[in-house]
């Protein structure tokens, strides 16, 4: 079975699906871990993420790999692992800028469907539903409010002692939804058969049941 998780930065897809993964012993797969392993190569290497050139060169010379450890995911970025060094601001924002361009997705395309022909899986990111996997048999569309997902967003870096500032946090959603959106291949939205769900106002429990309900 295949389950397509989409929504805006921010929204709890990743907390949702691996609760929900782990409940019904789904392998969870975060196609956006992929994107922003590209752009961690693109900002380590320097390259100018605006040369389309330099781009595809460096895709060239990046393989992605993706294992599993206990059922959790670790991402390889050339052999090593980088599944905490991604979970960074810039990273993510590179991540959407990279993920504009077509060679960057389709350098993803084939592993992210490779690993939903041969797993149970359920997979979060931004066009699952509408490309990746069309035929997925249950696709949610996880969103919130900006000011609910940038509240989350703030206090996540509070209680790690850090020091955020939440309308700098509510500007950098705003731009990654608008980016993500407004793209010109495999940009988010809702796909015509998802079911809508709005965290703004729920719990982590009450949307993972609602889900559970659904598979
Ligand atoms: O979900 P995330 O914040 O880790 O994703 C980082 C960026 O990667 C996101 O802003 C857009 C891009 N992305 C994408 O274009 N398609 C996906 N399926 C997943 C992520």
């Amino acid at each position: 079975m295949n389950i397509a998780i989409d929504g805006p930065a921010g929204a709890g897809k990743s907390t949702i699906a691996k609760l929900v993964a782990d409940k019904k012993g789904f392998i969870y797969v975060d196609t956006g871990a992929m994107y922003r392993s590209i752009a961690l190569y693109i900002i380590e290497n320097d390259i100018d993420s605006d040369n389309d050139d330099a781009v595809k060169a460096a895709c060239d010379n990046i393989d992605i790999k993706i294992k599993y450890v206990d059922r959790v995911q670790h991402i390889y970025l050339n052999d090593e692992d980088v599944s905490t060094t991604i979970r960074r601001e810039e990273v993510g924002n590179m991540a959407s800028k990279v993920a504009t361009k077509k060679v960057v997705r389709e350098k993803l395309l084939n592993l992210q469907r490779e690993l939903a022909a041969s797993n149970d899986v359920i997979m979060d990111g931004r066009d699952i539903g509408t490309f990746v996997l069309p035929n997925a048999e249950l696709k949610i569309y996880l969103t919130a409010s900006v000011y609910t997902r940038a509240k989350r967003r703030f206090d996540q870096l509070v209680e790690k002692g850090e020091t955020p500032d939440l309308g700098k946090i509510e500007e950098d959603i705003e731009k990654r939804d608008y980016q993500d959106m407004h793209r010109d291949i495999a940009p988010l939205k809702q796909a015509e058969d998802a079911i809508l769900i709005d965290t703004s106002d729920m719990t982590i429990e009450e949307v993972v049941d609602k889900i559970i309900s659904l598979i």
